[in-house]
């Protein structure tokens, strides 16, 4: 066994350049984030052949002095934190400080850059660290030359021209839309593939998209608390036979997440058949320090605090765009959301008719998401309250709605008709609307009984063995191999759960028992879904540990599906059911599942009385 030593530093770089250096595309990703960091308007790329002799980009950012530039190369080097309390809040795209110094362990880099007051630029060459004087406008230009030509066993990995090229153009069109006031052009041996000027973010949306996904697309637009999303899901009629139209954006950075792509396939799960898969463009945001960031050195991948909220909420927001038959194309909000009278800031997204967005991106910082989203909150959250205060005790703060179950009286006071009223109707498949003694009761269909039947859930779970239920003719589904194994391996769990599965050949299942609460879902969906969750919980103490998330799939499945036709005694029954269920006015992660207009609300939106 050979002594313990230190390695070289150029060996450590080259090391960590495995992770993060992968091929030209991750090359240019890199650089387009310190672009876009140092606060680029306009951002230009050249690359020549795939990218792996040159990739070039030159941006009108901040720029660095004479003094950072050699520091830029240096491994753990950054401008972007200094403390874990910044990591943990990061906001711009790089924090780790390595991309740069990993580059040039693989490549020849230079990198030429001016600050605005300095006389003129500086330009650096990595391979020894010789500094000149160089001439540039401002800003910096990032060159780099002969990818891997150091270490030709990864240079052997890389694939055809075509197909680098193809990476590259996937990671500028990613950068792209998610930075719709940034100018972005693209030139590959010496070609113009891309020029995009700063616009809107729908008219970005449309450039890089093409203008028939813009034209089938739902508008997807909803916030609760410091969590909000927005941007276009795809109607069915555009879904792709591969996922290369899929984009998932955290805090404005792309990201390939589990969570959220499990989110959407379900959202899309009604509408979506076969194996096709849905198109998207969806940037949810929240505040930084439910998201950790710091997952992987490539940073595509994040770990959300509070999962399970995301999920639902990116679920529920996106299904019901797609039932919505509000929001197609261009200029119609999937929500029609009243005029408070507040400027909503020259987002373009929010709605399209209002003032025209500043050629800056209103969503690439959090607070100036934040405020397109917050100006409509407060008029909610009033909303709410008031009708909170004209009945108290059915917005008990849920932790002491935890602690104390208190059966919540049916009677209203007055004329004897129940809290929650009788069904007038559905609304789009969506809302059951209700009249009661203050005025119109708006239940959101699904979150209720969802949320009802987790509740029923959990109580029998306490109780034991929830009922089972004996299907007349088994259900079959068939399955992947990996899905067959975590049926084998989880079995027990699915029986502890109520469902009684056993294999009915390699790649099949049969289904004999389901729950009796979960009656009414599609059994292989949910079968599907809770296998995902045993993948994604991984864990082999699954049950005692995600209990209640198993039991939450159960309820969402087996939960009335949006455009289902109830009938009124199903719709009253429903309001019933939601008067005594603890928790009711909450779905399971917090949104509300009904709303009330009171009579003065509603003569207030017709002038009545003035
Ligand atoms: N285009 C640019 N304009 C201005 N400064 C830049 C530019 N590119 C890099 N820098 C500076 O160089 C530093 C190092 O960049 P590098 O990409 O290596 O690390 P980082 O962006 O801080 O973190 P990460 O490794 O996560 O990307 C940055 O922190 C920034 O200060
Ligand atoms: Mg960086």
């Amino acid at each position: 066994m050979p002594s313990i030593h230190s390695l070289p530093d150029v060996l450590i770089s080259q090391i960590a350049a495995g992770e993060v250096v992968e091929r030209p595309a991750s090359v240019l990703k890199e650089l387009l984030e310190n672009s876009l960091d140092a606060g680029a308007t306009d951002i230009q790329v050249q690359l020549a052949e795939g990218g792996v002799r040159l990739i070039r980009v030159a941006d009108d950012g901040g720029g660095m002095d004479r003094e950072d530039l050699p520091l830029s190369l240096l491994r753990h080097a950054t401008s972007k934190i200094a403390s874990l309390e910044d990591l943990e809040r990061v906001v711009s795209l790089g924090f780790r400080g390595e991309a740069l110094a990993s580059i040039a362990s693989v490549a020849r880099v230079s990198i030429a850059s001016r600050r605005p007051e300095a006389a003129h630029a500086w330009k650096i060459e990595a391979r020894d660290g010789t500094l000149a004087p160089a001439a540039l406008a401002a800003g910096t230009v990032v060159e780099v030359g002969d990818l891997y030509y150091n270490t030709p066993a990864r240079r052997k990995f890389l694939k055809s021209e075509a197909t680098e090229f193809g990476h590259c153009d996937e990671v500028f069109r990613r950068i792209a839309l998610a930075r719709p006031g940034v100018r972005f052009q693209l030139q590959h041996n010496g070609k113009l593939i891309h020029r995009l000027a700063a616009a809107d973010p729908e008219r970005r949306i449309g450039d890089v998209m093409g203008e028939d996904f813009s034209a089938q697309a739902r508008r997807v637009e909803a916030s609760a608390g410091s969590l909000a999303i927005f941007g276009f899901a795809a109607l069915p009629a555009h879904a792709r036979a591969s996922r290369d139209s899929q984009y998932c954006y955290v805090n404005g950075r792309f990201v390939r997440d589990k969570l959220l792509s499990h989110a959407l396939r379900e959202a899309y799960r009604d509408v979506l058949h076969g194996s096709h898969h849905p198109a998207y463009v969806l940037f949810v945001e929240l505040d930084p320090a439910g998201v950790d960031v710091n997952v992987h050195p490539a940073k595509t991948e994040v770990r959300f605090r509070d999962a399970r909220s995301i999920h639902q909420f990116v679920f529920h927001a996106v299904q019901r765009a797609l039932a919505s038959p509000l929001g197609a194309g261009q200029g119609t909000a999937a929500y029609p959301v009243p005029d408070h009278g507040a400027d909503v800031g020259g987002a373009g997204f929010i709605r399209s008719d209002g003032p025209k967005p500043a050629p800056v991106s209103p969503w690439h910082r959090q607070e100036q998401v934040r405020l397109d989203v917050e100006q409509r909150v407060p008029a909610y959250v009033d909303f709410v309250r008031a009708a909170a205060d004209s009945r108290p005790d059915i917005f008990e703060a849920p932790e002491l709605a935890a602690g104390a179950p208190a059966p919540r009286a049916t009677e209203a006071g007055g004329s004897g008709a129940p809290f929650l009223g009788y069904a007038l109707g559905q609304l789009h498949g969506v809302y059951v609307l209700a009249q009661n003694d203050a005025g119109l009761v708006l239940v959101d269909m699904h979150a209720a009984h969802e949320r009802i039947l987790y509740e029923k859930l959990k109580n029998a779970a306490d109780g034991g063995e929830p009922a089972s239920q004996k299907m007349l003719i088994p259900a079959l589904l068939a399955v992947s191999a990996t899905e067959m194994a975590l049926a084998l391996e989880h079995g027990a769990d699915l029986q502890r759960l109520g469902f009684e599965v056993a294999a009915a050949g390699p790649l099949e299942l049969m289904v004999r028992a389901v729950p009796v609460l979960a009656a009414g879902a599609r059994v292989p969906d949910l079968i599907r879904a809770l296998l995902d969750d045993f993948r994604n919980f991984g864990a082999s103490d699954v049950l005692s540990a995600h209990r209640n998330e198993l039991l939450a799939t159960v309820a969402c499945h087996g939960a009335v599906r949006a455009h289902r036709v109830l009938s009124l005694p199903e719709m009253n029954a429903l309001l019933r059911e939601m008067e005594v269920t603890e928790r009711a006015d909450q779905c399971n992660h917090g949104r509300p599942t009904w709303t009330q207009l009171t009579m003065s609300d509603l003569d207030k939106l017709f002038l009545r009385g003035k």
